[in-house]
């Protein structure tokens, strides 16, 4: 990687000091580690995310596979990326640490006629980069739980021949109320606020000399339920609320969602941010 420069901030180490209580887009109980919690999840994950196929899609265009290339998903969870990149590219490695969800994408494989995923069971730390051949490229999505940022992405980009792309989502606090509600509960972790992630991911880049571009990517989900008792059900689930906090889970979605022909909406906007960078020889003039 070059002359390494070390500048006044040392983000690797901040990286580690903000995570160190957990990873912001899991809520996990205390004494519960990343692998269970995400097993845990899995079928619950995967039934939620793998709906949105729009979305998916319109994430895999923004990397312009092309059908000879290799693509390397680091965290790939059920697949939700790892299926549409397998219809457009050669092949697809899928790592990921938690064996539920690897299992839910194995099975969604099946379901979708796909083959040309191979799965990998090992967290991205532990995974010597001499175990894995370069692929074409490198993608991390919303999956860098890990405490080592930047032994993490040296290893991203050594192993890409082509371009990496790590999603991260932007805004800490999402401007629909839940986030307040949830910090509210005593289910989650306090945590040292710094920087949003992609901007330490960003400038430890740069200190690395890797110059990536950002994109913010800008889009609204919807989640429809056929019962108040039903979306109070799935929330609790997907961010873990105690039971005693139901009834006032209760009182916010009733306020928050609205009736339409679809169901009970929950509209909720995300800012999620895409880093890149390209490898190769610069361009010559
Ligand atoms: C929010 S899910 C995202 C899954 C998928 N990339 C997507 O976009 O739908 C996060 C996934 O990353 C995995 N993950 C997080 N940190 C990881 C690490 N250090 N090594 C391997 N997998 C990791 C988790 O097990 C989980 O399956």
């Amino acid at each position: 990687i070059g002359a390494i420069m070390p500048g006044i901030i040392d983000w690797d180490e901040l990286w580690r000091a903000t995570h160190a209580g957990g990873f912001h887009h899991h809520h996990g109980q205390d004494g519960q580690d990343l692998v269970s919690h995400w097993d845990s999840r899995a079928r619950g994950f995967n039934k939620r995310v793998m709906k949105n196929t729009e979305r998916a899609a319109s994430q895999v265009a923004t990397l312009g596979l092309l059908p000879h290339e290799t693509v390397l998903d680091v965290g790939a969870g059920t697949g939700r990326l790892a299926i549409p990149m397998a219809r457009l590219a050669k092949s697809v490695t899928a790592l990921d640490q938690s064996i539920g969800m690897l299992q839910c994408l194995e099975e969604n494989m099946a379901k979708e006629g796909i083959e040309n995923i191979r799965c990998i069971h090992k967290s991205w730390e532990d995974l010597a980069e001499e175990e894995i051949e370069p692929h074409d490229v490198v993608l991390s999505s919303n999956s860098l739980g890990v405490l080592n940022l930047k032994e993490s992405l040296a290893k991203m980009d050594s192993l890409a021949r082509r371009a990496v792309y790590i999603f991260t989502f932007a805004d800490r606090r999402r401007d629909d109320g839940l986030a307040d509600f949830l910090s509210r509960g005593k289910n989650v972790r306090r945590r040292h606020s710094g920087p949003a992630d992609y901007l330490v991911i960003y400038n430890l880049l740069a200190d690395m000399g890797i110059y990536a571009d950002i994109k913010i990517l800008d889009w609204q989900s919807s989640e429809y339920y056929s019962s108040l008792d039903e979306a109070v059900a799935d929330l609790r689930e997907m961010y873990e609320i105690p039971a005693e906090r139901e009834a006032e889970l209760r009182e916010f979605l009733s306020g928050k969602l609205t009736q339409s022909e679809k169901g009970l909406g929950m509209h909720r906007r995300h800012r999620q941010a895409m880093i890149s960078w390209q490898k190769g020889e610069p361009v010559s003039t």
